[in-house]
C-alpha cells in the first residue's frame, strides 16, 4: 500500500474532499483520510441552501466569500458532471426570506436595501405578491425579501462529486482511518499516524469540520470549534406545494428539493456530539414550519435525521497554514454554511498549498493566529 503523499487530507466532508479535487486537478499526489466513510457527518445531513444573503446578514469577509463561492455553483456543476458523472442537482428558483410580523418586515425591509447592492433583483414583496407566486403559503405572512438568483444542491452528491472528481485526478480514498496524531521535524509536519499506520506527507490540512479541536490540541492549539447539532426531516407530496425556498429565520426553512421531497430544518442545539433525532426537535420543526406552510400537515412523512454544524468562536472558519508547524493547514469551522463555502474553500486552500494564491487578502481573517491570546501563542 502507497503511503507516501504530496497532501494528506484528513476528514472526507465537503471541505476535505473539495479542497482535494482542486489539488488533484493541479496535478498533486493526495490522499483523504477519512475515520468512517465518505460524507457520513454534517456534509450528508446539510439542506444545502446556497444562501449567502440570507444567513449572512453584514457586509464583511466571511459575507465576500460566501459571494464569490455562491457564483462558482453553475461552473462546478458542469465541471463535476464532467469529471465524476455525479449530478449535483443544483436548483436556481429563488429564495423567499419571509417576514411574520410588522415588526420583522421592517428588519426584512433593511435586509432588501442593503443586499440589493450586491444583487440588484433582490426585492420586497408584499403579502398579496407573495401569495400570488407561492399560493401555498400561509395568508398570515407580511411580506418576504425575493432572491431570485439563490439556488440549493443535493449536499451529499456534491461531496461524492468532489471525491469522484478528485479520484478522476489521481487521488486515493481511505475510509474507515482516523488519524491520531501528527509526525513533526525541525518545524516541518512529516505526516500523520492512523489507526491502519503511518502515511507520510509534507503537507498535511485538518479538514474534521466539528472535530477540528481534537487534532488541533495534538499540534498544540487551543483553538474553539465547538458542535451545534442540527436535526431535519422531510416530507412529499403528490403535486408539488411550493416552488421557492421558504427560509423565516435561523430555526426554519423549507427547501424543495429535485426529487420532489422537501427538507425543512433545522434546530440549533450547541455542546453536543450526540447526533440523536429527538421528538422534540421534531415537534418544534413541525410547529414552525407549519405556521409558514400548513399544507405540510397532511404530506407523506419521509425521513428524519441529523447532523453536527462546526462554529468557532467568532463565526468565522479557520482557512490557513499553522503558526508553528510549516507545512500543516486547516479548514474548518464553516459552522452553517459549508456547502455553500466549499467551492471557494476548496480553490483558495489549494493554491494556497499549491503556493499559487495571488491574493493572500482574501483568507487573511479566516487565519488561525487571529485568536492570538487564545489558541497558546501569548498575547
Ligand atoms: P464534515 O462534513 O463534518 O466532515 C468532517 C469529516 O471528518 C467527517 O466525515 C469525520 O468523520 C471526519 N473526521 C473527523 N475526525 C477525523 C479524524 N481524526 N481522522 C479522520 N477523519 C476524521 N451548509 C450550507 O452551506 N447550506 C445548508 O443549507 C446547510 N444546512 C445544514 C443543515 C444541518 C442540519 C446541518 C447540521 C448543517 C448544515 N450546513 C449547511 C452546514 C454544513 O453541513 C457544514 O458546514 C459542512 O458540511 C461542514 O463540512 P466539513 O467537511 O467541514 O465537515
Ligand atoms: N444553513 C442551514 C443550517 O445550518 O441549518
Amino acid at each position: 500500500m502507497e503511503n507516501s503523499f504530496d497532501v494528506a487530507i484528513i476528514g472526507g466532508g465537503i471541505n476535505g474532499t473539495s479542497i482535494a479535487y482542486q489539488l488533484s486537478k493541479m496535478g498533486r499526489k493526495v490522499i483523504i483520510i477519512e475515520k468512517d466513510q465518505l460524507a457520513c457527518q454534517a456534509s450528508s445531513a446539510a439542506a444545502g441552501m446556497l444562501a449567502a444573503q440570507a444567513e449572512i446578514e453584514q457586509d464583511g469577509p466571511l459575507f465576500q466569500l460566501a459571494l464569490k463561492s455562491q457564483a462558482m455553483f453553475p461552473a462546478i456543476t458542469s465541471e463535476l458532471y464532467e469529471y465524476s458523472g455525479i449530478d449535483i442537482e443544483y436548483v436556481n428558483k429563488g429564495m423567499f426570506k419571509i417576514a411574520e410580523t410588522e415588526a420583522i418586515a421592517n428588519e426584512v425591509k433593511m435586509q432588501v436595501a442593503f443586499q440589493r447592492k450586491w444583487d440588484p433583483a433582490i426585492k420586497w414583496l408584499d403579502a398579496k405578491e407573495l401569495q400570488e407566486m407561492e399560493p401555498s403559503l400561509s395568508p398570515n405572512v407580511v411580506g418576504a425579501m425575493y432572491l431570485p438568483n439563490d439556488g440549493h444542491v443535493q449536499p451529499t452528491k456534491l461531496t461524492e462529486a468532489f471525491a469522484k472528481a478528485a479520484v478522476y485526478f489521481g487521488a486515493e480514498i481511505r475510509e474507515n482511518t482516523e488519524v491520531l496524531s501528527f509526525i513533526f521535524e525541525n518545524g516541518q509536519v512529516k505526516g500523520v499516524k492512523t489507526t491502519q499506520g503511518i502515511i507520510h506527507s509534507e503537507q498535511v490540512v485538518i479538514a474534521t469540520g466539528a472535530w477540528a479541536a481534537k487534532l488541533m490540541r495534538e499540534s498544540g492549539l487551543d483553538i474553539s470549534v465547538y458542535p451545534v447539532k442540527g436535526e431535519c426531516f422531510s416530507i412529499k407530496t403528490d403535486k408539488p406545494i411550493i416552488n421557492t425556498t421558504i427560509f423565516s429565520d435561523k430555526r426554519c426553512y423549507l427547501v424543495p428539493k429535485r426529487n420532489g421531497e422537501i427538507y425543512i430544518g433545522a434546530t440549533m442545539v450547541e455542546h453536543t456530539f450526540d447526533n440523536k433525532v429527538t421528538p422534540e426537535g421534531i415537534a418544534t420543526l413541525i410547529e414552525r414550519a407549519s405556521q409558514l406552510v400548513p399544507e405540510i400537515k397532511e404530506a407523506a412523512w419521509e425521513r428524519v435525521w441529523s447532523g453536527i454544524r462546526p462554529q468557532t468562536a467568532d463565526g468565522l472558519p479557520y482557512l490557513g497554514e499553522h503558526p508553528h508547524w510549516k507545512g500543516l493547514f486547516v479548514a474548518s469551522g464553516h459552522f452553517r454554511n459549508g456547502i455553500l463555502l466549499s467551492p471557494i474553500t476548496g480553490k483558495l486552500v489549494a493554491d494556497l498549498l499549491a503556493g499559487r494564491l495571488l491574493d493572500e487578502s482574501l483568507l487573511s481573517a479566516f487565519q488561525l493566529e487571529r485568536h492570538k491570546e487564545t489558541i497558546g501563542l501569548g498575547g
